[in-house]
């Protein structure tokens, strides 16, 4: 039968989380208690200080077009910021502003990637990596992140696949869904392999660059040389509880952020003008409340960890970094796939598989603790009854 639909719609994929998120509000509908563990966002408010910029920048008229790269306030101030915390020298004709920083993985591999080449990515990972390369008719070579390695990259594995033929390679880290970060080991050997390609791209999404409860971020775009080979990726979504504003951004050279500038033109036009002034008071603002955020989730974290190793079949490493614990559930009585639909039904506990983010998440589950403690712990004795029953 004819389609309207274009092939490549067969190669796009989709981030479940916001799947179980439907079947989880269908059945709060019907009157059941969900408690939310599936859904990547900090349960706070965006702190008061940047609710108030938006508002003050909506009644001064911050309500209109503004250029597709960003308002210059806040090119300059993510160029400062990035520049302090990855010591290096960005420049605010090197950063573009996106609605989350989500378009510019997108835009990035639209940019840079042709038919054909090899792009590398973590595995488990954000879903967005492997769609978007299918999608655009890209080769996806994953790197596969184990439990055994802290859920940081093999480095022997990752240097054997970087090739002529590897275009871009996606990092995450802090990683989304695992926790796990780059060891010095992984940044250098990678470092050592691309820092004399001209031809190839890092792109590094770094929006969990804030959420770290060991030690301190570290950025491939840091070692020498490797500015102009990065694409740094940061946000206000995770780090400020900003995911409704819808406010990123990519650090770039200057060459490629002008034709990222140019998808921004011929998609978004430009991002939300008042979002963008409160994006200002974010950077340059107290830092007090994000902290803060962060020791909540840092206690939050000892809370889950312990409660799931409590439960029998499951064992669940401490994450470095990031509200994401990725716990083995190989020793349940259940696939892990069907895991969540089980949990979601008998425990009213919505989470997620860990093959909702790749194949190398076989056997795991994911589950944010972005969430209240007594939620937490709620969650983990219903969790434990329901499994229970197996
Ligand atoms: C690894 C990673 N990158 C990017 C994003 C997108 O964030 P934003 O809301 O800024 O588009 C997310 C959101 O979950 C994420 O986990």
């Amino acid at each position: 039968m004819a389609s309207i639909f274009a092939k490549r719609m067969q190669e796009l994929g989709t981030e479940t989380a916001f799947e179980v998120l439907a079947k989880a509000k269908a059945l709060e509908k019907q009157g059941r208690e969900i408690i939310h563990l599936e859904i990547g966002e900090p349960d706070f408010e965006t702190p008061k200080n940047i609710r108030d910029a938006a508002t003050k920048a909506m009644n001064a008229g911050y309500t209109h077009y503004v250029p597709a790269a960003g308002i210059p306030e806040l090119r300059e101030a993510v160029a400062e910021y990035i520049s302090k915390t990855r010591h290096i020298d960005v420049k605010p004709e090197e950063v573009v502003v996106t609605p989350g920083a989500k378009p510019i993985i997108f835009f990035s591999i639209l940019a840079c990637v042709e038919v054909g080449n090899e792009v590398m990515y973590p595995n488990p990972g954000f879903p967005i990596y492997e769609s978007m390369i299918n999608f655009i008719g890209a080769k996806p070579v994953p790197m596969p992140l184990k439990e055994e390695n802290n859920f940081a990259i093999d480095t022997e594995d990752t240097v054997k696949k970087i090739s002529n033929k590897t275009k871009m390679i996606i990092l995450n880290f802090p990683e989304n869904p695992t926790g796990g970060v780059l060891t010095k080991e992984n940044l250098e050997a990678i470092f050592d392999k691309v820092k004399n390609r001209d031809d190839l791209i890092i792109v590094s999404d770094e929006v969990y660059s804030r959420i770290i409860y060991e030690g301190e971020h570290r950025s491939i775009a840091s070692f020498l040389g490797m500015k102009d080979k990065t694409v740094i990726i940061d946000g206000f979504s995770k780090t400020y509880a900003m995911t409704g504003w819808r406010l990123g951004y990519g650090a770039m050279r200057k060459d490629l952020a002008e034709k990222i500038s140019q998808l921004m033109i011929n998609s978004n036009s430009c991002t939300c003008a008042f979002s963008q002034m409160a994006g200002v008071e974010a950077l340059r603002g107290p830092q007090e409340e994000a902290e803060r955020m962060v020791e909540q989730f840092r206690r939050r974290r000892e809370v889950i960890v312990s409660g799931l190793n409590k439960i029998d079949g499951i064992t669940c490493k401490k994450p470095q970094a990031t509200f994401y614990v990725f716990p083995n559930v190989k020793g349940l009585k259940i696939d892990s796939r069907k895991l969540p639909d089980f949990l979601l039904h008998n425990a009213g506990v919505a989470a997620l598989s860990g093959t909702s983010f790749g194949e190398y998440g076989k056997g795991y589950m994911r589950l944010s603790f972005a969430n209240s403690i007594p939620n937490i712990e709620k969650a983990l004795k219903r969790m434990d009854e329901a499994l229970k029953t197996l």
